[in-house]
């Protein structure tokens, strides 16, 4: 079968009423958590858990076509050392937010949508991208099987569980 088209374009804020919509469903709010927050600029150079925050986050929503209506929402922070100077620096790494419209999952939509993001442009210069999956998030572990990405290590936070994954960029480096 023929893989959905998806052409990513950039997060407007007219887009949000689409997200708002999505973010009505259990699952999709609770394995993505507040909305808001994913939404919310964050200062690039500020701490986050696995490193500084070395760019605004990258956001799109995934369509058909450039002008048709959006099916999913792919975000992407992007973090790296610091140096002396408290530059932002290499080696970086994305951490990944993926949401398909509820009404639409289970159609090959997540898994095109992230191999649309991995021939983004924009994301070439990162060493690994990757994210944490809850591990009670079926589709989503699905998803990641069907990418041949494979599962990385168990870590627990607060009440949650989840696995790690990462995927290794191919980058002038290793050429
Ligand atoms: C995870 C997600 C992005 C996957 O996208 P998708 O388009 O549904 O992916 P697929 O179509 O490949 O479906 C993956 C599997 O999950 C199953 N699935 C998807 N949605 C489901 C649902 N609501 N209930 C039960 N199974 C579901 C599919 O049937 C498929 O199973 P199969 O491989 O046995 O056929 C999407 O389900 C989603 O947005 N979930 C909510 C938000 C989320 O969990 N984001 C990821 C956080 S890491």
């Amino acid at each position: 079968m023929q893989p959905p088209a998806v052409v990513l374009t950039e997060y407007a804020p007219e887009d949000r009423s689409a997200l708002e919509l999505w973010w009505k469903n259990a699952a999709v709010a609770g394995y993505l958590g507040d909305l808001g927050r994913l939404l919310r600029e964050s200062e690039v150079g500020s701490r986050m858990t696995d490193g500084y925050i070395a760019r605004p986050t990258l956001r799109w929503m995934a369509r058909p076509s450039p002008t048709g209506e959006p099916f999913g929402f792919i975000a992407v922070q992007v973090t790296g050392d610091r140096d002396a100077s408290y530059a932002v620096v290499p080696p970086l790494s994305g951490g990944v937010n993926i949401a398909i419209d509820p009404l639409r999952c289970g159609g090959g939509l997540g898994p095109a949508t992230m191999k649309a993001l991995l021939a983004q442009p924009e994301l070439a210069d990162l060493a690994t991208l990757g994210g944490a999956v809850d591990v009670t998030n079926l589709p989503c572990l699905k998803m990641l099987l069907k990418l041949g990405i494979s599962r990385g290590a168990l870590r627990g936070s607060g009440r949650k569980v989840f696995f790690d994954f990462v995927i290794p960029r191919t980058s002038e480096r290793d050429e």
